[in-house]
C-alpha cells in the first residue's frame, strides 16, 4: 500500500486536479484506491459529484471532530476501485475545535489506520495551507507529490514546505518523504515553463515526473461534470498526461521495493 499527500501550500496549483485524476487513472489501471479530501473546499468531493452541503451526509470533519467512525465517511464513488473520504465545508473550523486537544497532529492518522490495508493507493487532497489539517495528512502517509504550476513563482514558499516535511519527519513521521514533483498547467509554447521546469529539476534532483501535466481546458471543465478526466473526455490531453503520470508513479513501486530491500533513507529531501 502506497499513501500519499498532494500538499503546496500555494494555492491553485493543480493539488487537487491531480489527486483526482491521478486517484482515477490508478483505479482504471486496477489498483483499490482511497482519495481523502481533508481541504474545507471540498473541491476533491465535488470533482467526484457529492453532494457537499446535503445536511445528513457525514464527511471527514465529523470523523476529525470524533462524531464519525471511519466506515460511516467512505463513500464509493461512481467509478470501479475508487473510494472517497469526502470533506465539508465545517472542517474549516476543526483548526480552532481541535487546538488544546492532545494528539491533534495523529488524529487521521489514527482514525483510517484501519482500513489503509484494504487499498493499494491512498490519496490525501490538502488545503493552501501549512495548517493542523495538512500536517495530519503528512503525519498519516509516507510519501509527498508536490504538484508545481510552471510558472514564475513556482519555487517560491517552497523552503517552508520543506522545512515543514523535514519537521513532522523528526517529530511525528519519521518515514515521510518526498516522493515526487508533478509540473502542472505546463504550457510547450513558452520558454517559461520549460526554464520552471530546469530549475525544478535543479532544486529537486531525480524528483520531477517526466510526465509534465498540459494547459487543457478539459481539465478545468471535467469537475462541473462531477468526473475525472478519463471519464469526461478520454481522448483529451489532460486525460492523455495523467494516465501517463499514473504509469510512471506505477513504475516507482519497484524502485520503492528495491529501496526498502536495501534499507535505503529514501529520505534525503
Ligand atoms: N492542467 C490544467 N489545465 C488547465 N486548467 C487546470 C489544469 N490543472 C488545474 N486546472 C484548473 O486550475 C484551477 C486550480 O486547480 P486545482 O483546483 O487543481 O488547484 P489546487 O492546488 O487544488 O487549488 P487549491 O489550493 O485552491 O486547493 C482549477 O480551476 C482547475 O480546474
Ligand atoms: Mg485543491
Amino acid at each position: 500500500m502506497r499513501s500519499i499527500a498532494l500538499t503546496n501550500q500555494k494555492g491553485g496549483v493543480g493539488k487537487t486536479t491531480s489527486a483526482a485524476n491521478l486517484g482515477a487513472c490508478l483505479a482504471a489501471l486496477d489498483r483499490r484506491v482511497l482519495m481523502i479530501d481533508i481541504d474545507p473546499q471540498a473541491n476533491l468531493s465535488i470533482h467526484f459529484g457529492v453532494d457537499v452541503y446535503a445536511e445528513n451526509r457525514k464527511s471527514i470533519y465529523e470523523l476529525m471532530i470524533g462524531e464519525a467512525r471511519v466506515e460511516e465517511i467512505i463513500t464509493q464513488t461512481r467509478l470501479k476501485n475508487l473510494d472517497l473520504m469526502p470533506s465539508n465545508i465545517n472542517l474549516a473550523g476543526a483548526e480552532i475545535e481541535l487546538v488544546g486537544v492532545v494528539g491533534r497532529e495523529t488524529i487521521l492518522k489514527e482514525a483510517v489506520a484501519g482500513v489503509l490495508a484494504g487499498y493499494d493507493y491512498v490519496l490525501v487532497d490538502c488545503p493552501p495551507s501549512l495548517g493542523l489539517l495538512t500536517l495530519n495528512a503528512l503525519t498519516t502517509v509516507r510519501e509527498v507529490f508536490i504538484p508545481l504550476q510552471t510558472e514564475f513563482f513556482a519555487l517560491q514558499g517552497m523552503s517552508k514546505l520543506i522545512e515543514t516535511i523535514r519537521l513532522v519527519r523528526r517529530r511525528l513521521n519519521p518515514d515521510l518523504q518526498v516522493a515526487g514533483i508533478i509540473a502542472c498547467m505546463y504550457d510547450g509554447r513558452t520558454r517559461l515553463s520549460q526554464e520552471v521546469c530546469a530549475n525544478i529539476q535543479e532544486y529537486f534532483p531525480d524528483k520531477l515526473f517526466r510526465s509534465v501535466i498540459h494547459k487543457n481546458v478539459k481539465l478545468a471543465e471535467a469537475p462541473s461534470h462531477g468526473k475525472p478526466i478519463h471519464a469526461y473526455d478520454r481522448a483529451s490531453r489532460g486525460s492523455r498526461d495523467y494516465m501517463a503520470l499514473a504509469r510512471e508513479v506505477l513504475a516507482q513501486e519497484e524502485l520503492l521495493r528495491r529501496e526498502a530491500a536495501a534499507g535505503g533513507d529514501g529520505g534525503s529531501h
